[in-house]
Parts: C-alpha cells; structure tokens; sequence
C-alpha cells in the first residue's frame, strides 16, 4: 500500500482550493476537510444565537457548545450543526459578510486548529483553507498555495453565485473578495500567509484538471521519496 500522507492547499477566496481539493482527495481515496465550512458553521450558529461577532469568549464559549459535523458525501461535504443539516445556509452572503470576522478571534481558532489536527491525525487528508500549511499541518508532507487574480477568483464566485439563481453582481463579488481577502491576511492569529515551503500555483490561466494533476504529481514525488 502507499504510503499516506497530509495534503495541505491553502489560498484565498474563488483561488480553486476546494474544486482541486475534493478532486484531489477523490483521486488519491483521500478524506477531503473543508476547514472554511467549519468557520462557516459556528459564524452560522453565532448569526442564529444573535451573539456578538466582536466578543471572541462569548463565541469561544458558543463553539465549546456546538457540534459541528462534516459528512463526506459524493458532491463533497455535508455540513451538520448540532444536527442540523447547515450545508447550503453557511453559504449564504450573510454568512460570508461575517466569517472573517468571527475566525479572527484566538478562542475560536485554537478549538478549530485542535479539532483538524484530530480529523488529519491517521494522515491521508486533503486540507483546505487559510492556515494549514502554516498553522494546522505545519508537517503536511505537501503543501500548496493557490493563487489567482481577484478579478478572476471573483468572476468564478459571481459564475456559480448566477447558476445558484442568486442576484449578484460582479462589482460587489470583487469587492467582497477583496474585504475577506483584507481582513483575513491582516488578522493578528495566523493570517492567510503562503509558508513557506508550499508550492505556489497561480491557477488564473489553468483549468481545474491541469491543477489537479500539478497537485497528484508533487504526491507522488513526495510518496516516493519517503
Ligand atoms: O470558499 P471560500 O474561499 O469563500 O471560503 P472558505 O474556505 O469557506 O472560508 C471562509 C472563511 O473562513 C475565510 O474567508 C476565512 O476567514 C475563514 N477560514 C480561516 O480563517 N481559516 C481556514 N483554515 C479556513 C477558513
Ligand atoms: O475553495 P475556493 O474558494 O478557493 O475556490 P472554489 O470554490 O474551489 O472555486 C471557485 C470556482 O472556480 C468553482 O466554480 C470552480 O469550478 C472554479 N474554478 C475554475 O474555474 N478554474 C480553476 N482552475 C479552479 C476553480
């Protein structure tokens, strides 16, 4: 059998992070962990419970209460707050408009940082979001930086938003973009940084399969050189 190892893919927002990571995991029988769907989750139950976003011990305490689940299914990943199943509303924009703010918080990374390492413990994990190079898997065996232009990661997000039948607008998709891309590469706990030791890829020009295999290659090299 191969040899399992840690896959961690970070980058900001519309960069192709969970397209390529499901993919990825898919090609490998790899478990796939969306990490920004569990900030999604508790900024979710924060909005329901009308807690205050700028009061990190009260959302601290809020997420020691709350469970929060990520089924693999087919498509991806089913998301479940305290059993309810949360997958399509922690993609709503009120949910977006708030999540950086809520992940800023220590109390609420440190319980979030603790639960990943758990769900990556028996290694042969795809990870993706904004600190697991740097901060979660800081020994992933492989780590990838994906990266692409703010006006194509938004055209991408604006695409899927429009097929979704929701009613956006480009101008406001970018800057969205560039509001979460601020604050979540200025927060004080582990900024969204590319480590140093990732593998840059600059996708705006690739197609999601050039991404995937560039990805399944650096696994192999790394498999067999271990
Ligand atoms: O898919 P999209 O890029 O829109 O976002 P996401 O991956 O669902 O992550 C939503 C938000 O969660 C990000 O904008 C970050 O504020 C936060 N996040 C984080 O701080 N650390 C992670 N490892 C993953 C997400
Ligand atoms: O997870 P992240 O926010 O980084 O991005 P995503 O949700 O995986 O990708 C956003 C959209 O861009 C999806 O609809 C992908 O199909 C599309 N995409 C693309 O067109 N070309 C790529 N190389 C990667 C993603």
């Amino acid at each position: 059998m191969m040899k399992l190892i840690n896959i961690a893919i970070d980058g900001p927002a519309g960069a192709g992070k969970s397209t390529v990571a499901k993919k990825v995991a898919s090609a490998l029988s790899y478990l796939y962990i969306d990490t920004g769907a569990m900030y999604r989750a508790i900024t979710w139950k924060a909005l329901q419970e009308k807690a205050d976003l700028n009061n990190g011990e009260q959302l601290g305490q809020l997420l020691e209460s709350t469970k929060i689940r990520l089924v693999p299914d087919e498509k991806g990943t089913e998301v479940f707050v305290d059993d309810e199943e949360v997958s399509a509303a922690i993609r709503q924009n009120e949910v977006t408009r708030n999540v950086s703010i809520v992940a800023a918080h220590e109390k609420v990374r440190e319980q979030m940082v603790e639960a990943q390492r758990e769900l990556a413990s028996r290694k042969g994990a795809v990870l993706d979001g904004r600190d697991i190079g740097t901060a979660v898997l800081p020994d992933a065996e492989v780590k990838v930086f994906l990266t692409a232009s703010v006006e194509e990661r938004a055209k991408r997000r604006y695409e899927e938003e429009i097929q979704k039948g929701m009613d956006s607008k480009l101008d406001a998709v970018i800057e969205e973009i560039r509001r979460r891309d601020q604050l979540d590469s200025t927060r004080l706990i582990s900024p969204l940084t590319k480590a140093e030791d990732a593998e840059e890829i600059d996708t705006t020009q690739l197609s999601i399969e050039k991404v995937v295999q560039q990805i399944c290659r650096l696994v192999e090299e790394r498999v067999r050189a271990t």
